[in-house]
């Protein structure tokens, strides 16, 4: 029986964005992808949390940004620290995420990085293999039960423990390293277009998607080839061939919402400018590409000396431009 301790352990995670995307459950309730996905992990925006097992507490506590909160999903994920500990003992958690307030700029993938390695952590439970640490290595063999909280919290989450390119696998939701932050000097620039809630969460989306969209079966049958394609071209630095995959899967992922019933629009208009700003940048010889998640924003990766001119671009048709750097994935954080 593991001893649950009472200090607290931070971490922090930034986001992911897919490139080759994930859309698509083939287990709901586990919360397993029915296609695989690649992703490039940042250092910011992204979330600091601490968890405390604490033989004080009666029940767990949640603070998101210094308000309680009640999230079904975390408590499920602390659960589940506590069967793989064996302890009853409740937690406290503080997060905070450095994701612009109200920018429907999704975080869950960050938050629930941080907060399944932190309360793994604080449990002390082992990360992965002997003699591996703290440090997570690229390709750190993360134990599958951690890998499967996270994912439940979120399919994307497993992706933000890895720094870098992280893929993850249909079917099994396994995560490896393509490669390592700071080996490809690249940027996202991310345009954040209009505020306000997303129409449709993921979650019932995707659901949605399986049960109505005609487009569905060709989206998962399509898939593999792309996410082969994106390894590829990222292992071989191949920023020309990596955007023109990540535009056709993006791409591809939209016509299957848009076809699904009721249709799944996530664009608004300024989505559309921003596209065409980063369509006349390429005709102006920049390679940048685009990808769109269930949101209306527009992320464009791009070479780190072309970044500035891409946030130029962009700003005149977003409320606001982030330039974003590859991060190494959830590491140890300053306590909160
Ligand atoms: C469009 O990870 O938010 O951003 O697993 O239901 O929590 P759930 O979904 P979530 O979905 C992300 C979907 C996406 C594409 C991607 O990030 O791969």
């Amino acid at each position: 029986m593991h001893k649950v301790a009472h200090s607290g352990v931070t971490v922090h995670a930034g986001i992911n964005i897919a490139l080759v995307k994930y859309w698509g459950k083939v287990d709901s309730k586990q919360n397993l992808p029915a296609v695989g996905s690649v992703s490039l992990t940042l250092s910011e925006p992204g979330t600091t949390t601490t968890v405390r097992f604490d033989p004080a507490l009666d029940e767990d506590v949640f603070e998101l940004d210094g308000v309680t909160s009640v999230d079904p999903r975390v408590s499920a994920l602390l659960d589940g620290v506590r069967q793989a500990a064996s302890s009853t003992r409740r937690a406290s958690v503080q997060s905070v995420n450095t994701v612009p307030t109200a920018a429907g700029l999704a975080s869950s993938a960050s938050g629930f990085a941080a907060l399944g390695l932190a309360a793994w952590r604080a449990a002390q439970l082992p990360v992965h293999g002997p003699g591996s640490g703290f440090d997570l290595s690229p390709n750190a063999n993360f134990d599958p039960r951690l890998l499967d909280l996270v994912r439940r919290g979120s399919g994307s989450a497993p992706r933000s423990l890895l720094g870098g390119f992280a893929r993850l696998e249909a079917g099994t939701g396994a995560l490896s390293a393509v490669r390592p932050d700071g080996e490809w000097d690249l940027r996202l620039v991310i345009g954040l277009t209009v505020a306000g809630p997303k129409p449709w969460s993921s979650r019932d989306g995707m659901d949605l998607s399986k049960e109505t969209s005609p487009y569905y079966d060709a989206w998962v049958a399509s898939h593999p080839a792309d996410l082969d394609a994106a390894c590829d071209a990222i292992r071989r630095r191949d920023l020309r061939a990596l955007g023109e995959v990540m535009e056709h899967s993006t791409l591809k992922m939209h016509a299957c919402m848009l076809a699904t019933r009721p249709p799944l629009r996530y664009w608004a208009s300024a989505t559309l400018a921003a596209l065409d700003v980063i369509d006349t940048l390429r005709r102006d010889g920049i390679l940048v590409y685009a990808t769109m998640d269930a949101g209306p924003h527009v992320k464009a990766l791009c070479a780190a000396v072309d970044a500035d001119r891409v946030r130029e671009a962009l700003s005149p048709v977003c409320r606001q431009v982030l330039v974003c750097q590859p991060g190494p994935g959830a590491v140890p954080g300053a306590s909160l």
